[in-house]
């Protein structure tokens, strides 16, 4: 994953020492899950402009690889949160307007 320089408690809001270790690790997870998504939209820009295939080819199997990454992010912050998992089974991988959808799963968390 390409590399961005940033102080290093910058995931948290409140003082750490008064979090748990579970919201400490959330917050890190959730800090992970916003690079994945960056180093995809980098590689999604890198991609639009490259003009060597080979170049390109090998971002692309980058990119695949920051899915993943993300996937499993993820899915661990959902795994720790069942109203957002519960949220967002109304959502993703369906089909059909995506509000709706949302709407949909607002209502199923409640
Ligand atoms: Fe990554």
């Amino acid at each position: 994953m390409p590399q961005t320089i940033t102080m290093g408690f910058d995931q948290y809001h409140e003082p750490p020492e008064e979090l748990s270790q579970d919201t400490r690790t959330f917050a890190r997870m959730i800090a992970s899950l916003t690079e994945e998504a960056e180093a995809i939209n980098w590689y999604e820009q890198r991609i639009s402009i490259e003009k060597d295939k080979q170049a390109k080819a090998i971002m692309e199997n980058a990119q695949q690889e920051e899915f993943k990454h993300f996937g499993m992010d993820l899915e661990f912050l959902l795994r720790k949160k069942p109203k957002w998992r519960e949220t967002l089974q109304s959502i993703l991988f369906q089909q059909g307007d995506i509000v709706k959808l949302g709407e949909k799963g607002e209502e199923a968390a409640e």
